[in-house]
């Protein structure tokens, strides 16, 4: 069948297909970064602008229902012109997070999103076979890449609610059987990372747990340099977490994935790598520092612009010394 006009070209949104091709020959990962308001979207734009990395925009189904689905794609496409307009051509993909059904899949391609997430990982392998398949099938007519997720990750997920007894790493001898049979383009795997602040609940000074890298080197030998995804991966930086509980916050045992794991994981087969967490403490502890030190305060754009700022700065610095996307943005 031929390829109808994709909802999202009116907005020069580009799919994930190309952005994660070229990070795969050039060994970088591209960030994730979750959006809801205008002012996140604003921070990593322009942060990706900068770093001149490919910006790809993940809006969640609760981000969605925040805003209103229009409200959310007319905010980004208008946030993308702005960069145009000062100049950056680096390639924006917006992309739906979580998604869990087909129904919610369609309504974000129609809308204009260029990639979706089918997160079918609650369901048994051939459950998750054949959603994946029939969100695929669909969205292959308008262009759009699609991500699917095989393995739990321990934690609650945007509405799909795993628990810490459920969670299990992805099987290594499913991953050809469902990359073939759906078609997917790119795959989430669980190798033990969470969603959230608290990754990890260490006893005394005990250190991060390695990430099971014996399973994603065995999906690599199976899959070879197919896209994968890592979710969960914000690192939870101490000296953010410090702000956000100076100034109100009381953010206990929290605990990211160490940043070498993440180099570690785009030196592998990991191209994407979602990250929310790390820009709502900054964002969050920058917003409650600026309202702490300016008490009379009921503007709330002046802490709003703090948090900008501040969310920006995490993206700049994970493109530039992270994710290594930095100069990637325009080839
Ligand atoms: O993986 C989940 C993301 O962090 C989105 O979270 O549903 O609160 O927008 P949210
Ligand atoms: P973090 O909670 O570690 O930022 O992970 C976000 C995520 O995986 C979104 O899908
Ligand atoms: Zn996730």
């Amino acid at each position: 069948m031929g390829m109808i006009v994709a909802p999202y070209a009116r907005n020069a949104f580009v799919n994930t297909k190309g952005m994660f091709a070229r990070a795969n020959a050039h060994k970088y990962g591209v960030g994730a970064y979750n959006t809801t308001t205008p002012e996140q979207t604003r921070a990593i734009l322009s942060a990706c602008a900068e770093t001149n990395s490919p910006a790809l925009l993940a809006a969640s189904p609760s981000a969605i229902k925040h805003n209103g689905m229009r409200v959310l794609v007319e905010h980004i496409s208008a946030a993308v012109s702005d960069i145009r307009a000062e100049g950056s051509l680096i390639p924006v993909a917006l992309h739906l997070d979580h998604g869990a059904t087909f129904q919610l899949c369609l309504d974000c391609i129609v809308a204009g999103f260029s990639s979706v997430m089918i997160d079918a990982s609650k369901k048994d392998l051939e459950g998750n076979i054949a959603l994946t398949k029939q969100v695929v099938e669909v969205a292959e007519q308008y262009g759009v890449s699609v991500e699917a997720e095989l393995g739990k990750l321990a934690g609650v997920e945007d509405e799909v609610s795993v628990s810490a007894a459920e969670s299990s790493y992805t099987d290594p001898a499913e991953v050809e059987e469902f990359v073939d049979k759906t078609g997917v383009h790119s795959l989430a795997i669980a190798i033990g990372t969470s969603h959230g602040a608290q990754k990890f609940k260490p006893k005394d000074g005990e250190a991060f747990p390695e990430l099971a890298w014996h399973i994603l080197e065995n999906i690599q030998r199976r899959l070879g340099d197919f896209p994968l995804v890592l979710h969960g991966a914000s690192t939870v930086d101490p000296d953010s977490v410090a702000i956000f509980n100076a100034f109100g916050g009381k953010l206990e045992q929290a605990v990211g994935v160490p940043e070498d794991y993440i180099s570690r994981a785009i030196k592998g087969p990991v191209v994407k790598v979602n990250t929310d967490t790390d820009l709502r403490i900054a964002g969050s502890g920058a917003y409650m520092q600026f309202q702490v030190e300016n008490p009379k305060n009921i503007d709330w754009r002046k802490p709003l612009a703090a948090a900008t700022a501040a969310m920006r700065e995490v993206v700049v610095h994970k493109n530039n010394d992270v994710f290594l996307s930095a100069g990637h943005g325009v080839s």
